[in-house]
């Protein structure tokens, strides 16, 4: 397995471009599936979940390549059953549900297994397809969902915490075929779920309203291949604007949208991170003295659940005490442990953690646990005296394209190695 190795200290310059974003171009690739004919998807990111979600398109009978950031696809024929090993090993795969559905009329993918970062049902998912008159069984570890003729309907689909982003993509995704008109409330407003939108509209799909909890879909007889280019990746971005903030660096992050980043660049600037946001470029200018600052986690527009780690981070050299809520996942703070090994003082009350910032930090031998964990660890091994060793980074792979390159490009001291 492979590990970082990062001498910390050093603050980070430069300029650093962002990739496509993973949480848009895994619905849009699970997309492709809605047409016969071939799909080209740009500025896609050299992740190890996209090659993954290529063998699942693969493992259901449709051509995949993957070349300079270019992913092309056509589903010319596919099957329904989902492989159980390929599936129930990464959540994202879940959103070929919607489109198998759409295009053939039954599904059969097994259930995706819960994570580190708390349980995660579907029960929205189904209820999205079911309201679409889809017949829905769980057997056998794997679900199976069957409609004669998917019809339009209504339905709500806000759960215990809000929206879901990937039952509304499910459901929307399904919806595109179905006859007649469908009106999805309480709908996720991600970006990706836009994106996701943007695609299926440009595949001949008819749907408005997507960025507000309100989607209508007008069901179309059939879709047709398409061309797309992926939104750029707002939580990468974060994560590379807080690791400057974090270092004292000064870094100027390109091909972004800092319109999808109001939440986080709103508490950066209460935290007293200075920075010039311009469109698509935002600069993390240094000198700023890091205050504390309060947050919770909420669905888009709020503060994404996706920062969380990576501001617990940043948070441990303020001054002062700053309670982080997670509202959407129960059990996301893993990294808590793995921070204090380094010498911070964080205590869990509930579904909140308190951070008394300002402690000495210093290297240590730390274990990422989930994707954002890991973005947090590697912040705070940059910002740590000495030595930081960060295991199974496989995770960061999964979701950061290249980010120990992107790293050192910006003067970081980080190498990876095989862990020993
Ligand atoms: C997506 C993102 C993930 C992000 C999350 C929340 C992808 C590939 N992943 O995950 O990075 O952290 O949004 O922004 O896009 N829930 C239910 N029932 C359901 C579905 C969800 O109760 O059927 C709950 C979840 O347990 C969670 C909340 O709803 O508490 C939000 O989850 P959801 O938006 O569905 O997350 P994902 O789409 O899986």
């Amino acid at each position: 397995m492979d590990t970082f190795i990062i001498q910390g200290g050093v603050p980070l310059n430069g300029e650093v471009a962002i990739s496509g974003a993973k949480n848009a171009v895994l619905p849009i690739l699970a997309a492709t599936l809605l047409t016969s004919e071939p799909c080209v998807i740009r500025r896609v990111p050299d992740l190890s979940d996209v090659h993954f979600m290529g063998k699942i398109l693969q493992s259901l009978g449709a051509d995949f390549t993957f070349e300079d950031g270019t992913v092309k696809v056509h589903a010319k024929r596919v099957k329904t059953r989902g492989d159980y090993d390929l599936i129930r090993k990464m959540r994202g795969s879940i959103c070929i549900l919607g489109p198998l559905l759409g295009r053939k009329g039954k599904a059969t993918v097994s259930m995706p297994g819960g994570c580190v970062i708390g349980t995660r049902p579907i029960d929205l998912h189904l209820k999205g397809l079911r309201s679409l008159s889809a017949e829905v069984k769980v057997r056998e570890g794997y679900v199976q969902v069957a409609a004669k003729r998917l019809q339009g309907n209504e339905v709500f689909l806000g759960g215990r915490v809000g929206p879901t982003v990937l039952g509304t993509a499910n459901t929307m995704m399904a919806a595109v075929l179905a006859e007649g008109v469908t009106v999805i409330e309480s709908a996720a407003c991600e970006p990706e779920v836009v994106d996701l939108a943007h695609f299926l509209i440009s595949m001949g799909a008819k749907i408005q309203g997507a960025g507000s909890p309100r989607i209508v879909v007008t069901g179309v007889e059939k879709l047709h291949g398409a061309e797309h280019e992926v939104i750029p990746d707002r939580i990468e971005a974060a994560t590379y604007a807080i690791a400057a903030a974090a270092t004292n660096g000064e870094v100027t992050l390109t091909n972004m949208r800092c319109d999808h980043l109001a939440a986080v660049l709103d508490k950066l600037k209460e935290a007293g991170v200075r920075f010039e946001a311009r469109g698509s470029s935002l600069k993390i200018l240094s000198g700023g003295e890091i205050q504390a600052v309060d947050v919770s986690t909420q669905p888009y527009t709020g503060f994404p659940t996706d920062v969380q780690a990576q501001l617990m981070a940043l948070m441990l050299k303020a001054s002062g005490l700053s309670i982080i809520t997670e509202r959407i996942f129960e059990s996301r703070f893993m990294h808590a442990n793995e921070l204090a090994r380094l010498g911070a003082d964080i205590a869990i009350e509930g579904p909140s953690a308190i951070v008394r910032g300002g402690a000495d930090l210093s290297g240590a031998e730390v274990m990422a646990s989930d994707l954002r964990a890991s973005a947090a660890l590697v912040i705070a091994g940059l910002m740590c005296k000495g030595r930081t060793q960060v295991n199974r980074i496989y995770h960061l792979d999964r979701g950061y394209e290249v980010m120990d390159k992107k790293l050192r490009s910006l003067g970081a001291r980080v190498k990876r190695s095989k862990e020993k």
